[in-house]
């Protein structure tokens, strides 16, 4: 365990100089009330359902819109890196962490549901799982394909997420976001331009909120519904930690159909294993890294590449640094989007 100063001298050399380090993160505090949850070298590893990657800088969970909107402008003024975190279940961290700041919409300002009729309008920081089952108790059908993914709605638009068949944006009516200045704004959800599994709008503006249209239903058959997807959902897919599916189904062929005939279940390296459950799911246990997580990734697109021809993209984003190999100076990008 770190003590305070050790951190404060980790993030300060790693941001660069120490002397920015400092001034990034004083203007970053001037920017958010003492509500607001701040944390220096946050772990990142139990904040993602892969359970692995490095710290982030700072991680911030702003108290409301305004102050969202705040640091996103000191972002910009400093052009300090930042990244929005939903629930953490479409991302691998590296094992180096995050320079700069990670945001996570997770205040309950960022978590209200207001269901009018068949439509919901729900917070960014709003499970998926607790729309659908807010949609059923008010006889709105339509959204119960949402109960299994173990997501955000912030993050669920940004990946147009989706299941059984269904993406979030054939639900999603209008969207509330920050541009990348901090200004509001409000947009019809078929000027987005999502695609299956991206929205590449939201790489450039928060999700504040959505609003969902279902139609009215029985909660009875509703209920039916979603536990019909719920049954197949454990029947099919692995309960160890995972990204869900990680790449995106090429037009032949579904991912976990051709890793399976090809003969990649199980495949490992260190603590990820391609899943004998479901050939598209990479699980990790115990010590897994990132990198192992990437370099499975890569032995199985490798694979698919030279037995079909196919290349095989990942659905999952990849953010933050690899940990600087021994001996050798600091490499990698800096991120910045939010997802
Ligand atoms: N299949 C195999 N072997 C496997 C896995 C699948 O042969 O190991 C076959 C299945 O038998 C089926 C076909 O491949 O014929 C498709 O499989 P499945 O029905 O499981 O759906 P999927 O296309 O693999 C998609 C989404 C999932 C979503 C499920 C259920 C993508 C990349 N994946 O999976 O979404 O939960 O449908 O609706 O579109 C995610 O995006 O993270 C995700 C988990």
């Amino acid at each position: 365990m770190r003590t305070e100063a050790e951190e404060q001298a980790r993030v300060a050399s790693e941001a660069g100089e120490p002397a920015r380090a400092a001034e990034w993160e004083a203007a970053l505090r001037a920017a958010v009330s003492d509500g607001t949850v701040w944390r220096r070298g946050e772990p990142l590893a139990q904040r993602t359902t892969l359970r692995v990657g490095g710290p982030a800088d700072w991680y911030v969970e702003p108290v409301s819109e305004a102050e969202l909107a705040a640091l996103v402008r000191v972002c910009r003024a400093k052009a300090i890196p930042w990244w929005v975190l939903g629930r953490g279940s479409n991302v691998v961290v590296r094992d180096g962490g995050v320079r700069g700041v990670v945001v996570c919409l997770a205040h309950p300002t960022f978590g209200q549901i207001a269901v009018a009729g068949e439509r919901l309008e729900c917070g960014a920081g709003v499970r998926l799982k607790r729309v659908a089952v807010e949609a059923r108790r008010h006889g709105v059908g339509g959204l119960e394909f949402l109960e299994g993914i173990p997501g955000s709605v912030g993050g669920a638009l940004r990946m147009n997420a989706g299941a059984m068949g269904r993406s979030l944006f054939d639900v999603v009516e209008r969207v509330r976001c920050l541009d990348a200045e901090g200004n509001l704004q409000e947009h019809p959800a078929e000027s987005l331009g999502a695609q299956y599994r991206s929205c590449a709008f939201f790489r450039t503006h928060v999700a504040l909120s959505a609003v969902l249209r279902g139609c009215r239903e029985a909660p009875e058959t509703i209920r039916a519904r979603m536990e019909g997807y719920s049954r197949r959902r454990w029947a099919t897919q692995p309960q160890q930690p995972s990204a869900g599916c990680m790449f995106k189904n090429p037009a032949a062929v579904a991912a976990g159909r051709l890793i399976e005939e090809l003969g990649l279940k199980g495949v490992r390296v260190g603590g990820a294993r391609v899943s004998e459950v479901h050939g598209n799911f990479v699980v990790t246990e115990g010590l897994a890294t990132a990198a192992d997580v990437l370099a499975l990734v890569e032995t199985v697109r490798a694979r698919v590449r030279e037995a079909r021809g196919i290349e095989l993209e990942s659905e999952v984003e990849v953010i933050g640094e690899d940990l600087p190999a021994r001996g050798c100076a600091r490499a990698g990008g800096r991120g910045r989007g939010v997802g």
